[in-house]
């Protein structure tokens, strides 16, 4: 499901830059050659839970790097830095990405969700993010940004999940802790469903 959310994460992204070149922004006027960036650092303003963020990057930063290092936004982790293991999960345009496999420059236009982003402004939880607490959902913790982010994801096209669901929306998170099981409880309480037990739901 991860490369799933990657793959479409960047047709947006594509959709973006084709709009972006057909307005000139950044190639110019039509018909122009696109312009160049590069190898210096560039000007990038990224909309990050509904806060612009300003910030001059070099235009092979990741999103992740941009996040953590320039917007100073550190809940979304590094792990594998290789899309494999599900740490640096984010939405972009409510779509799941991993943000280490993306480019900054390319998701100037989108808005992007971060784990800081799913509670409320007035500090109030996501329901999965109480859910976690009241589960114990975490040992180190490490990887528990990127759950959240995919279990929000998932819960947000998908009110009451099966089982299968959810464990196919989190198949590109790792836990090393081996805390699936009280994930996968967080997600069904989450959603108004009874927990599993030995593996089975109660
Ligand atoms: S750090 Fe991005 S997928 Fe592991
Ligand atoms: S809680 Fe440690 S890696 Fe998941």
């Amino acid at each position: 499901m991860q490369s799933l959310g990657v793959s479409a994460a960047a047709a947006s992204v594509a959709a973006n830059a084709e709009a972006t070149a057909k307005s000139g922004r950044a190639g110019g006027s039509d018909g122009d050659a696109p312009s160049v960036m590069g190898p210096n650092p560039i000007d990038l303003t990224l909309t990050v839970n509904g806060v612009k963020h300003a910030m001059k990057v070099e235009p092979c930063t990741t999103l992740l790097e941009a996040l953590r290092l320039h917007a100073g936004l550190t809940g979304t982790k590094e792990i594998c830095d290789r899309g494999s293991c599900g740490g640096c999960s984010v939405l972009i345009d409510g779509v799941l990405a991993v943000s280490c496999l993306m480019l900054a420059i390319d998701c100037a236009g989108a808005s992007i969700t971060t784990v800081e982003g799913l509670a409320k402004a007035d500090g109030t939880l996501h329901p999965l993010q109480e859910a976690f607490i009241r589960h114990d959902a975490l040992q180190c913790g490490y990887c528990t940004p990127g759950f959240l982010v995919a279990g929000a994801w998932l819960m947000a096209s998908t009110p009451k999940p099966t089982l299968p669901q959810i464990q196919q929306a989190m198949a590109g998170n790792i836990c090393r802790c081996g805390t699936y099981t009280n994930i996968f409880n967080a997600v069904l309480e989450a959603t108004g469903q009874r927990p599993l037990i030995d593996g089975t739901i109660a």
